[in-house]
């Protein structure tokens, strides 16, 4: 296996607008991420991976871009940004940046021309059909609901858009369109910047034929993810990028890709393919979706969550990389959704995560917060959310298929809003990350739970994170050892070990608020062993043979033959 640096670096997520506002606007700016940046130096981070901060009348909050090499005029000028990288990279942190190349917002100068006429120029920059019957072209439901297609009576033809329909999809058919794209990119990389996280970046190719899409029980419209996700050119589309745009540069890329698996996976990011470096695949996020998705939520299970994780691992161990990630701005908070919230085990299922997380194979991923040990929040009004999806869910889903009190459930536990309220920076009003009124109200746990706390304590989640990130520096196996799981089996402990050449760690995490039995496989000799970290405190001289794990407890040891 090949050694790189994007292997070897832990990455922090920031979503500018609930970072750090310097201005008193009420929302995250880049000169509040420039500000601490010797925070995220602290930590210890490598790279920092942010979300979108280009023009944008944010319908999606910047995921829908109206001009891709100007910054959003909430967030600051070129200026601001051009000081931040330069102070990211005096502190020797990289910066990635999030391209959102599937669709664009309507108000992008390119979609404003091309919905003028059948013939302008811009036309097929998009995706224009024309039906005879008054139909849209087919059933697809978007992902912020209703149909993927709009009319635009002006040219009496429908445009495709897979999210809301201020964010129409661009057509990678079109190699005009594809060249600006990379044009854009290479715009950037001039500038400095180190890299791409790609939205959606397996939806660009779509199946021209547009095939209609099957219709599950107690949906309106039709499933047509098969036919745009990982479609028949997408290989094709990115060896295209990665020669014009990538690959005279020393860059880190990550694709998102809903509904990629593990096969598609290796194709993706197979070392001499020239695709991508990792890829972001959503088979343990969605594990307990219901009927219509997170929104009705059931309960899941370890095995579940270990056979996924496993088959991954396994699967991209001679060829390929993974990505590692408990939350990011999509997903709920990490402890909340795979942990434990409670006063009594948030902190300890944090490190527990954090710990399982960070020993696999693959580049771990922070998402802003998860360091501190934010929690999911409870808003119970509708009208204190504001995020697109889980709007447009409760208007759509109540109250013919989800009672209120039924999709509440679904929102506490899994809206977006919950990764996006503010982080909490210090006991202060609005936890010290705006001195005006937040766009999005702060968790109220702030006073409790926040940055200035868990810098003073020692024993804090933040120093356990700095800590892993210091041992994946000082572990090689850590980064390039083989993953094997142990007691596959087991509904409470999930344990692997890690493996290169002669060194093997083992660990344990035990991910239940009860005191299951690690019992060392036969097949596990050691001569000697060594606590390397672990999140409670340990007799380092118990027998690991067979030993009783506290509620979320963790350890990690190396074992020698
Ligand atoms: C995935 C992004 O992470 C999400 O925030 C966004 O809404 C959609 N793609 C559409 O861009």
């Amino acid at each position: 296996m090949n050694k790189t640096w994007w292997k070897e670096s832990v990455i922090y997520q920031i979503y500018p607008r609930s970072f750090n506002d310097s201005n008193g606007d009420g929302i995250g700016d880049i000169n509040g991420i420039t500000e601490k940046i010797p925070y995220l130096s602290e930590l210890g981070i490598d790279v920092i991976w942010l979300s979108p901060v280009y023009k944008s009348p944010n319908d999606d909050n910047g995921y829908d871009i109206s001009d891709y090499r100007n910054i959003m005029d909430e967030f600051g000028t070129m200026q601001d940004f051009d000081r931040m990288l330069a102070k990211a990279h005096e502190h020797g942190i990289k910066i990635m940046m999030d391209l959102v190349v599937n669709h664009s917002s309507d108000e992008h100068q390119w979609f404003q021309e091309s919905r003028k006429s059948k013939d302008n120029p811009y036309r097929d920059y998009y995706i224009w059909k024309k039906t005879d019957n008054g139909e849209p072209p087919t059933n697809w439901g978007a992902a912020f609901g209703g149909s993927v297609w709009e009319f635009e009576e002006q040219t009496g033809e429908y445009y495709l858009h897979l999210f809301s329909k201020k964010q129409p999809d661009l057509n990678w058919e079109n190699p005009v369109l594809r060249n600006e794209v990379y044009e854009m990119m290479r715009y950037w990389l001039d500038k400095g910047i180190d890299g791409f996280r790609m939205d959606v970046i397996n939806f660009i190719s779509k199946d021209t034929s547009y095939p209609q899409g099957e219709i599950r029980e107690g949906h309106k419209y039709g499933n047509g993810s098969k036919h745009y996700m990982n479609g028949p050119r997408i290989h094709e589309f990115l060896q295209e990028m990665n020669k014009e745009a990538l690959r005279d540069y020393d860059t880190i890329t990550v694709g998102e890709m809903p509904g990629v698996t593990v096969e598609e996976g290796k194709l993706y990011t197979g070392e001499d393919r020239n695709e991508l470096n990792m890829v972001f695949h959503f088979e343990h996020v969605g594990l307990g979706d219901g009927q219509y998705g997170k929104w009705d939520p059931r309960p899941w299970k370890l095995t579940e969550l270990k056979e996924i994780f496993t088959k991954w691992q396994k699967g991209l161990e001679n060829d390929g990389w993974n990505s590692l990630y408990w939350s990011n701005h999509d997903q709920p908070r990490a402890i909340s959704r795979w942990g434990n919230g409670s006063d009594e085990y948030r902190v300890v299922s944090g490190k527990m995560l954090a710990t399982c997380l960070h020993m696999m194979q693959g580049t771990p991923y922070i998402y802003q917060g998860e360091e501190i040990g934010m929690t999911n929040v409870n808003f119970n009004d509708i009208n204190d959310y504001r995020d697109i999806e889980t709007l447009n869910a409760y208007r759509d889903l109540t109250p013919d298929s989800l009672t209120h009190e039924e999709i509440f459930k679904g929102i506490h536990e899994r809206s977006r809003d919950n990764a996006r309220t503010p982080v909490q920076w210090d006991g202060s009003p609005n936890a010290g990350f705006t001195t005006g009124t937040p766009w999005i109200n702060v968790n109220p746990n702030y006073e409790e739970i926040n940055a200035e706390a868990v810098l003073k304590d020692e024993e804090s989640i933040f120093h356990y994170y700095k800590k892993l990130i210091q041992l994946r520096k000082q572990n090689e196996v850590i980064v390039y050892g083989t993953f094997d799981l142990v007691m596959e089996e087991d509904e409470q402990i999930f344990a692997f070990t890690r493996t290169l050449g002669e060194d093997q760690l083992l660990v344990m995490c035990n991910f239940s608020g009860e005191t299951p039995i690690f019992k060392l496989p036969e097949t596990l000799s050691y001569s000697f062993k060594e606590l390397l970290i672990s999140n409670l405190n340990v007799n380092e001289n118990e027998s690991i043979d067979e030993l009783t794990l506290k509620p979320y407890e963790a350890r990690v040891y190396r074992l020698k033959k």
